[in-house]
């Protein structure tokens, strides 16, 4: 890594964008905790430094606070919001706290500088702050002003630091691409020569140096982020890497077939299939409480994954798909709206317990960037851009009793949704399309006769992170081909209702 920007994180909801920001620009960048200090970063390759936004006031007990050294290490140092607060103080300013908050968009006036080359002298950026700077101290200059807001972009000479109201990573700053990318290049001077081929080579030679001559476990689940862990591997470790596919019975039509498919026979890794259908399905025999479903399933992974590990014998390491918005949470040691960002209830992740020493290669990545590197990688378009799938699969869209009939129902109308919705125009921006099978049985008539059977419901919802979602509008005769055919087809399905909730209120599996 050739050049690397640190973003300090004082708890802004949004610190992640910052640091996609800096990504899209080709920089590397790290997010770290608020009280990194100087001599923690004076072996890194610094181009320089990002102080975060944060919902606290610098006046309140405990405020996070940064190391003022940080301000003299020769590289430029930018201070968004709280950031810039906290900064402008320490170097005599005057931060004045206020109740109320200033929140949106707001016209700012802008003077010629670098930072804002490009950029006309007047734009709108959006604000959302409580405390603001009231009076700069000499060696400060104004170089961008509010109505509200006489200090909204300010330089201070001696160190170069730059202190900024507003928040020119969110995209309700429309030139603040533009800011960031002056900021980078023009103002730090980096090259942008960051790359995930680079990335991948790296991480390549650091996995061949952590584990040496010893084996390597890992989960594949089929997924993308497993897929590119293992391929990853094994570039680097080749045969010394052993991948462990459990199949739980709740997997999607063909799924494990699919999995052994493109891993053993065409990348020709070591993937050990354990068929472990019966012990979860006898194991749920009985269960409709989903917390209790979860449990249940989760233990049993465990437990599946253990036995077959010890059986395989000699193994050293475990490789896990972490990203990096899952540890974004242990990194940030306040409680700020970024903490809130965490990795899901995630029932198929498996505990330290399990006593293997840890490699997380993807531990630095974003989801788009796991997926472009799995392109890289030569996986094929079919797993790079598949859909999230929860670690207890089908059980959580068999709503009630899971038996291996109700099961067959659901996998026979889930094939029928993906078939159908590979052919929308818009497949890729759908991040999960489903069927559930509901607890009922409703009234129908198919030819003269009467009929007493199962509904299916449509789930299909956007989103970015999982957070949150909105229903999709798939267009009408889609709908409707997705509907007969479930109906025509799946015997014992005689309705399809559609699921026109978000989330929230909703979430977007039913249990
Ligand atoms: P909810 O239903 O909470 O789901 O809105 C949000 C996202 O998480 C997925 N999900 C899971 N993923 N293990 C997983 O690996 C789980 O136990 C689990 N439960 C939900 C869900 O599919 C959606 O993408």
């Amino acid at each position: 890594m050739a050049e690397f920007i640190a973003i300090l994180d004082f708890g802004s909801q949004y610190t992640q964008l910052i640091a996609r920001r800096v990504r899209e620009n080709r920089v590397y960048c790290e997010i770290l905790p608020y009280n990194t200090t100087a001599n923690d970063l004076r072996d890194r390759p610094l181009k320089g430094i990002i102080l975060s936004g944060g919902p606290a006031s610098v006046y309140d007990d405990g405020a996070p606070d940064m190391d003022p050294e940080l301000l003299s290490l020769g590289v430029p140092v930018l201070g968004i919001c709280y950031g810039m607060q906290l900064a402008c103080r320490q170097l005599g300013s005057e931060v004045v706290a206020s109740t109320s908050r200033e929140y949106g968009a707001a016209a700012i006036r802008l003077a010629e500088t670098s930072l804002f080359q490009g950029i006309s002298n007047q734009t709108t950026v959006w604000m959302s702050h409580g405390d603001r700077v009231t009076q700069l101290s000499d060696a400060f200059e104004t170089i961008g002003e509010t109505e509200s807001c006489p200090y909204a972009a300010v330089v201070h000479r001696p160190t170069g630091f730059i202190g900024l109201q507003f928040h020119p990573e969110v995209t309700h700053t429309p030139e603040g691409k533009t800011i960031l990318n002056n900021y980078l290049y023009q103002i730090c001077g980096c090259s942008g020569d960051w790359t995930l081929s680079d990335f991948i080579s790296n991480q390549i030679d650091a996995v061949r140096e952590q584990v040496q001559g010893q084996s390597v476990v890992c989960g594949l689940s089929g997924g993308v982020d497993s897929s590119v862990v293992a391929l990853l591997l094994h570039r680097a470790i080749g045969k010394q890497l052993h991948c462990i596919l459990v199949d739980n019975g709740l997997l999607r039509n063909g799924e494990s077939e699919q999995v052994i498919n493109t891993f053993q026979n065409h990348f020709h890794l070591n993937v050990h299939l354990v068929n472990a259908q019966e012990r979860f399905l006898d194991n749920l025999r009985g269960v409709t409480d989903p917390e209790e479903k979860r449990k249940r399933i989760g233990s049993d992974f465990v437990e599946v994954f253990r036995e077959k590990a010890e059986e395989l014998e000699g193994l050293h390491f475990l490789a896990q798909g972490t990203l990096y918005p899952d540890i974004i949470e242990s990194i940030s040691p306040i409680g700020g709206p970024s903490a809130t960002i965490k990795s899901h209830h995630n029932v198929g992740g498996l505990p330290e317990e399990l006593g293997f020493e840890l490699i997380e290669p993807l531990r630095y990545l974003f989801k788009d960037e796991v997926r472009v590197m799995g392109t890289e990688l030569g996986l094929p378009d079919q797993i790079v851009y598949r859909q999230p799938f929860p670690g207890p699969g089908m059980a959580v869209r068999v709503l009630g009793e899971v038996t291996p009939e109700r099961l067959a129902i659901l996998r026979d109308a889930d094939q029928i949704v993906q078939e159908e919705i590979e052919s929308f125009e818009f497949y890729r921006e759908i991040w999960q399309s489903f069927a559930v099978l509901l607890p009922i049985q409703t009234v129908g008539v198919m030819g003269d006769k009467r009929t007493y059977e199962h509904v299916i419901a449509l789930r299909i919802v956007e989103s970015t992170d999982g957070m949150t979602a909105n229903w999709v509008e798939l267009p009408r005769d889609l709908l409707a081909d997705i509907a007969n055919r479930i109906c025509n087809e799946v015997n014992g399905v005689n309705r399809v209702v559609l699921d026109v909730s978000s989330k929230p209120p909703s979430t977007i599996e039913w249990e």
